[in-house]
């Protein structure tokens, strides 16, 4: 049984690494996903991941009830965890240019178990944040349509259920950790924007990343836009102290650096969501590497810009609302017209993150489906879109619910647990390959990575170890129900083991 546990999939029983190939399917009369996109489309797709609620949204709480201005460096500490695995990343990628993402690296390397464990977080990753993301994008459209005189009613633009936060529990509101009715039917404008993202995945991935370069030029050109013009009206004074101190617990201090780095790990999200888009791209071991870190390595940039702006423009303590950048703009009114601009990149900028997200999710379902982990429901691919599309329908669907009905504060810390734990085993599967396949072909190859591999388990590790006691019990619990389904299904069905094959027999 445990040895069952550690099957793996051979390197060689993966889809195909060469361009211009038949794709994976195709040779047995089956439609197969279809190859598309080119390293440009891939760094497009990967900034229109990342950059979204995490530098919108949560950079401001992080820095007011964390980090200070500090907010730059745990940025940077983020970043570096993310550099680690992107690294990874792009070494399996450009090896195993798979829909299936972290799963299928894993599914090759440390065996079944890992990998459908892997899987299964990768759901709480692009299923939640989609509908995360979506909960932000309503909440920064109706503001921005009251700007205009348009008001929805209350009760169709929030939640039925909150979680009580911290501040609400020190101002005496609620209980901390209890959930709270908010009076509102549902999320009505959340539940229609992923409705409207899930049926553009729906017809193709190509015209999906076409709108999408469309949209992220729009986001990227207001961030640019924000540190052009903020940077005339920054004050120095702002920044000191630069880590303010220690309030007790994890407020501030190197303590509050520390914990805002784990909660600003949300905002780079996504750079691995390039690597599920694979097996459609036309030269993966050229352009995944250059997809991914490309993606990565802008973000990262803009971040510590956009965090030196903020913090630069008003106090730190100020800026701890639902819409940090418009509040420090407001401050200044000759940024008034910059406000509103930003306030449509961020609109476009959570757009993308779903549409991102909703393409990732289906597509390692998918992968899980054609290994026979899953239903074949998940592996049905669309006849004229080539697309996953009962997949695709399955997904927005349930996105679309959790973000009618779910807060957005529930889930952010849980999105970024889930993506931690696949980051540091993508980790250290490439260093697991390395010693047990050396002579393999790898396209691209990550510097000493020994050294590389250690520092990403070490650093996302670490970032999930500081997360609060209540995202460790979502997370066991989430877990828990994962491993009962894989027992119950995917454990008598996988196609590998039922072959009877491992890649031990092949290699
Ligand atoms: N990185 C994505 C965001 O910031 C998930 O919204």
């Amino acid at each position: 049984m445990f040895k069952n546990l550690l099957i793996t999939k051979p390197i060689e029983a993966q889809p195909h690494v060469d361009a211009g190939e038949p794709v994976e399917g195709s040779l047995h009369g089956e439609v197969a996903l279809k190859r598309t996109l080119g390293a440009k489309h891939l760094v497009m797709l990967g900034l229109g991941a990342v950059i979204g609620a995490g530098i919108f949204v949560i950079t401001g709480t992080a820095a007011a009830n964390h980090a200070g201005p500090a907010i730059m460096l745990s940025f940077v500490i983020a970043a570096f965890a993310c550099a680690m695995a992107g690294l990874c990343y792009a070494e399996f990628a450009a090896m195993i240019p798979a829909s299936g993402s972290a799963y299928s690296y894993t599914y090759a390397t440390l065996g079944e178990a890992l990998a459908w464990f892997v899987g299964w977080s990768l759901v709480l990753e692009y299923l939640f944040a989609a509908s995360t993301v979506a909960v932000g994008w309503s909440g920064y459209t109706v503001s921005f349509l009251e700007s205009f005189g348009v008001h929805l009613p209350a009760a169709l633009t929030q939640a039925p259920i909150d979680f009580c936060t911290h501040e609400d529990a020190s101002a005496g509101l609620c209980e901390f950790g209890s959930f709270v009715t908010t009076g509102a039917l549902f999320n009505l404008p959340a539940v229609l924007i992923v409705g409207a993202v899930g049926a553009l995945c729906y017809v193709g991935i190509r015209q999906s990343a076409s709108v999408n370069a469309i949209v992220v030029s729009i986001k990227v050109l207001v961030i640019l836009l924000l540190i052009a013009f903020g940077a005339f009206y920054v004050n120095a004074e702002n920044w000191l102290p630069f880590i303010p101190e220690n309030q007790g617990g994890d407020r501030f201090g190197w303590e509050g650096v520390l914990r805002g780095a784990s909660i600003v790990f949300f905002a780079y999200i996504g750079f691995d969501a390039v690597s599920t888009a694979a097996q459609e791209v036309k030269n993966p071991q050229r352009d995944m590497p250059i997809g991914i870190l490309g993606s990565l390595a802008l973000c990262t940039l803009l971040y510590i810009a956009v965090a030196a702006i903020l913090t630069g423009l008003v106090p730190y303590t100020a800026l701890g609302t639902a819409k940090p950048v418009a509040t420090a703009l407001e401050m200044y009114p000759s940024l008034a017209w910059l406000k509103t601009f930003v306030e449509l990149g961020a609109i476009a900028g959570l757009t993308t993150v779903i549409l991102v997200m909703l393409m990732g999710q289906p597509r390692i379902f998918y992968s899980m489906a054609k290994d026979g982990l899953l239903p074949k429901f998940f592996a049905a691919v669309h006849a004229k879109f080539q697309t996953p599309h009962k997949g695709t329908v399955l997904v927005a669907i349930v996105a679309a619910i959790m973000a009618g009905v779910l807060p957005i504060q529930l889930l952010g810390d849980v999105v970024s647990m889930g993506t931690l734990v696949a980051f540091a085993t993508v980790c250290f599967g490439v260093m697991v390959l390395r010693r047990t396949q050396p002579n393999l072909h790898r396209p691209f190859r990550v510097p000493a990575v020994y050294v590389v591999g250690s520092l990403g388990v070490a650093a996302c590790l670490g970032l999930v170890a500081i997360m609060p006691m209540l995202n460790w019990i979502v997370l066991v619990c989430w877990t828990l129900i994962g491993f009962a389904i894989y027992f119950s299904y995917g454990y008598k069905r996988s196609k590998l083991r039922l072959a009877g094959r491992t890649s031990r027999d092949v290699g």
